[in-house]
């Protein structure tokens, strides 16, 4: 009896075990907004700040590696790989930090955001991410450029600097060029430094050194131009920078967008001709309420909207900042919209929300989804 009892034991352990097991190796069918998501390896997708990048029928999205107790570069920018987007396979390191502490990208500088675009005419894949040099807070605020024959990489970086030196912006009058007020003779807040910010005092300020460059998105339009769209002057006003044909650098045309509206995170997609933004103000890690912008011409004039989110917590952008829109492969009109909760206490635990962008009146809408999938699209 005694043994009976033991094997029954043994059969009921091991029932569990293979059950675990089997709901570990489930493939998911839908998508979770802010709950943990696990790669083929059952750990968890550690790609935030992220972007994806479809090529040859795979989605690769790249991401920040974020450890346990810092925000800071320790391992590089990820790669995972999917056919279904709900599924992610571990494509490993794609740019790796390096150990020399005198590399751009030592170990424990930061890299966010990271995007990567295909060039058909050369057959690269460039990447380009927020930079920011090991010890320096975040002063730096360059740009970084990295380039793969593979879309997986490993990637090299091949430059890193701040953006457009000695440029103007396409819409910086003659006046604000030449105007001879400096940072010094304001007092951050006040009302009438925000009107200098907005008459170009911090462009005019970073004019012979390159405009600042943080938060981060790369965006191909239909013409194959690549534009860089990046949150400048101390993240007070975004740029639009139009990529030379190769995408490895700038042409020398971009414009601000929302002089010293405080805009961080831009994330942007094209529907019927037409240029849509969703970016969020600027709160460091906490989320803030997101806000829509939208053109006809990617060098503007661009216009601002009311919070394209609604229902509980759309003040909040559902607790969650935008990172990225993604178009579907073979879906008309269906977009996701990628966006972050972040953990600064934890940030490997930053949990990642993604919803399906629902247009009403032609504009973009974002609600809150508990679970679902792309047939909503359908
Ligand atoms: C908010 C930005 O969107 C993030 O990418 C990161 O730079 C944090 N601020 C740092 O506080």
């Amino acid at each position: 009896m005694k043994k009976m009892t033991g094997a029954y034991t043994y059969l009921t352990v091991l029932l569990i075990a293979l059950l675990s097991y089997n709901d570990m190796m489930a493939q998911n069918t839908a998508f979770y907004p802010g709950k943990l998501w696990f790669d083929n390896n059952q750990r968890l997708i550690n790609a935030h700040g992220g972007g994806i990048l479809y090529h040859d029928g795979q989605y690769y999205w790249f991401g920040e590696h974020k450890g346990e107790h810092s925000n800071a570069a320790w391992v590089g920018v990820t790669c995972y790989s999917s056919s279904d987007l709900y599924n992610w396979q571990d494509e490993g390191v794609a740019l790796a930090v390096k150990k020399d502490d005198k590399s751009p990208i030592a170990a424990g500088s930061t890299i966010e955001r990271p995007k990567v675009i295909y060039n058909a005419a050369t057959k690269k894949f460039v990447m380009y991410f927020h930079l920011e040099l090991k010890g320096q807070g975040y002063d730096a605020a360059h740009v970084g450029v990295a380039i793969s024959d593979t879309p997986k990489g490993p990637y090299q970086l091949i430059k890193n600097s701040r953006v457009n030196a000695g440029k103007w912006p396409l819409n910086v009058t003659t006046a604000q060029q030449t105007a001879t007020d400096k940072p010094e003779d304001y007092q951050w807040w006040t009302k009438e430094w925000t009107k200098a910010i907005e008459n170009g005092l911090f462009v005019r300020r970073d004019f012979e050194s390159g405009q600042m460059s943080r938060d981060m998105t790369l965006f191909v339009d239909d013409d194959n131009k690549g534009y860089h769209i990046y949150s400048s002057e101390d993240n007070l006003t975004l740029h639009i920078a139009e990529l030379t044909e190769d995408y490895l650098d700038y042409t020398g045309k971009y414009i601000r967008i929302a002089p010293a509206g405080h805009n961080e995170a831009p994330a942007i997609f094209k529907k019927d001709g037409r240029y849509f933004m969703i970016t969020s103000g600027c709160t460091g890690w906490d989320p803030n309420a997101a806000r829509l912008l939208t053109a006809d011409n990617i060098l503007g004039e661009w216009t601002l909207h009311p919070n394209p989110c609604v229902g509980k917590d759309a003040e909040l952008t559902f607790h969650s900042q935008s990172t990225y829109i993604l178009p579907i492969a073979g879906k008309k009109d269906a977009f996701i919209f990628m966006a972050d909760r972040w953990k600064p206490s934890n940030p490997i635990d930053g949990r990642y929300v993604w919803f399906p962008i629902v247009f009403e009146d032609g504009m973009p809408v974002l609600k809150w989804f508990d679970k679902w999938d792309l047939s909503v699209f359908d």
